[in-house]
């Protein structure tokens, strides 16, 4: 089922979600409520989607890029949900992103760290251990950031990149691709278009 996504200035955006149990893992209600965070983010043509975003303050969050016409220069990323995930940082590298938020109706730049580890837990209460670079990192951080109740706007350095999509498609979008790329070629993992 597709749900409601709340946008800034709900207060749902700014509670820091609470970790899930085994045992609520286990029940229909969050097994349903992955099926409709999935489905909600593919609907909106998200890269990702946090619990809170579709009201509940659990600390589940999906990424998962896929031939995505919201961001055509993501390079893809499979499918993957990760409950309570703990986010280690790998060096120190970042990179100047650009992102939107299917909860922020402007885009804007903002600092991401290149390289991470996830720990995490998939649906199944099995054990996630992956690395994830370049813009695959940038999607990871944002969704975690969800889950702590923070937004895009709370990191954007220059008030002045702050733009409408359509805007930033029209003003911003080759400059942006141009920059980024670096980050780009880091992308893992990554899936070859089909
Ligand atoms: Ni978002």
């Amino acid at each position: 089922m597709i749900r409601t996504i709340p946008q800034i200035g709900d207060p749902v955006l700014r509670v820091p979600n609470r970790p899930v149990t085994p045992e609520e893992l286990d029940s229909p209600e969050v097994q349903s409520l992955i099926d409709d965070m999935i489905e909600t983010m593919r609907d909106a043509q998200g890269a990702g989607i946090a619990a809170n975003q579709v009201g509940i303050n659990l600390r589940i969050c999906v990424v998962g890029v896929d031939a995505n016409e919201r961001y055509p220069y993501k390079p893809n990323l499979p499918l993957t949900v990760l409950i309570n995930p703990i986010i280690e940082i790998l060096g120190d590298d970042t990179y100047l992103n650009n992102e939107g938020c299917l909860s922020v109706p402007i885009r804007g730049d903002l600092p991401r760290y290149m390289n991470l580890k996830v720990v995490a837990l998939d649906r199944l209460g099995m054990g996630i251990q992956q690395v994830y670079r370049g813009l695959s990192a940038g999607t990871v951080q944002h969704e975690v950031d969800h889950l702590d109740g923070k937004l895009i706007t709370d990191r954007i350095t220059d008030s002045r990149s702050l733009s409408t999509w359509e805007n930033f498609r029209n003003h911003q979008y080759d400059q942006f691709v141009e920059r980024i790329q670096p980050a780009i070629d880091a992308t893992e993992p990554r899936m070859e278009p089909a």
